[in-house]
């Protein structure tokens, strides 16, 4: 049987296995899909025993280990080079060839589910970090009348603006300008917090959406609904949206997502 893993840490309540086992079961097929903690500060090591213990097709990769894998694959796709992150790892013999469909994921759920349109869009994304990057890099061949970047370390909104060709401004500068779509992809959510975004900044906000999932709204999700954001999301339309490309890209067939997000919520 084709073997799969997510590797996190902690990644026990993970919902990939959930998934990938719908997906699947939409083709008759069976795989296994496990979860996989690995120990931080030992990626390399704990991988070369998961490869020769379980020989994989193919692995996600999860909180706190994409830069990792970005580091250890031999090959990596440009989104994956784009985001400086790696979430699926395909094994091709001794290769281990590295993607990042997190972006492509995000732009599907939003434009697809959401049918919120991201063309001619003023879309603000919040983050400077390997989720930011990755949404960025995903945005930036849409055709967004501005995509802008802003963080709680300014500098590293900076950063990321010079690395991808995108403005960075200041939370508080982001109240001076009306945005169609805006992002929390920070991990402010998982310490129960929301970055310091103005309400006015949501005044015009077509959609607001945090790339974290939770069973109840974020603190981001909260604070959009009440400043004014005419809709409101959680990433876990992302999260099955990663998966299913990462689904195509270990088995070649593309499973149908709308199911597999309406059994989960
Ligand atoms: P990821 O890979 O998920 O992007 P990361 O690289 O650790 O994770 O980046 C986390 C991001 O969330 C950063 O942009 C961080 O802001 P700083 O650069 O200022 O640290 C942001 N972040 C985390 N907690 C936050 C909070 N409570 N309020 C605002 N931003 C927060």
């Amino acid at each position: 049987m084709k073997k799969f893993f997510v590797i996190g840490h902690p990644v026990a309540h993970s919902l990939s296995p959930v998934i990938h086992q719908a997906f699947a079961a939409q083709f008759d097929m069976q795989i296994s899909y496990e979860t996989r903690d690995f120990e931080p500060g030992n990626f390399i090591d704990c991988m070369a025993r998961l490869r020769r213990e379980e020989n994989p097709v193919g692995v996600n990769v999860t909180v706190p280990f994409k830069e990792d894998a970005f580091a250890y694959c031999d090959e990596v796709t440009d989104r994956a080079r784009a985001a400086r992150a790696v979430n699926t790892i395909l094994f091709d013999g001794t290769r281990a060839i590295g993607d990042n469909t997190d972006g492509v994921g995000f732009v599907r759920d939003v434009i697809g589910r959401c049918g919120v349109p991201l063309q001619g869009a003023r879309v603000l994304v919040c983050g400077a970090g390997g989720a930011a990057r990755g949404v960025v890099a995903a945005l930036k061949p849409l055709g967004c009348a501005k995509i802008a970047v802003a963080n709680r370390t300014h500098e590293k909104a900076v950063q990321l603006g010079v690395g991808l060709g995108v403005e960075a401004v200041t939370y508080v500068d982001t109240a001076r300008e009306g945005w169609e779509v805006i992002i929390n992809a920070t991990s402010a959510s998982l310490s129960n917090e929301a970055p310091a975004i103005p309400n006015v900044t949501f005044k015009n906000a077509a959609l607001a959406y945090d790339l974290m999932y939770a069973r109840q709204p974020t603190p981001f999700m909260r604070l959009a609904a009440e400043s004014g954001a005419a809709r409101v999301e959680d990433g876990l339309g992302m999260l099955v949206e990663q998966a299913a490309e990462a689904f195509r890209i270990w088995l070649g067939v593309g499973p149908e997502t709308a199911p597999v997000l309406a059994r989960l919520r």
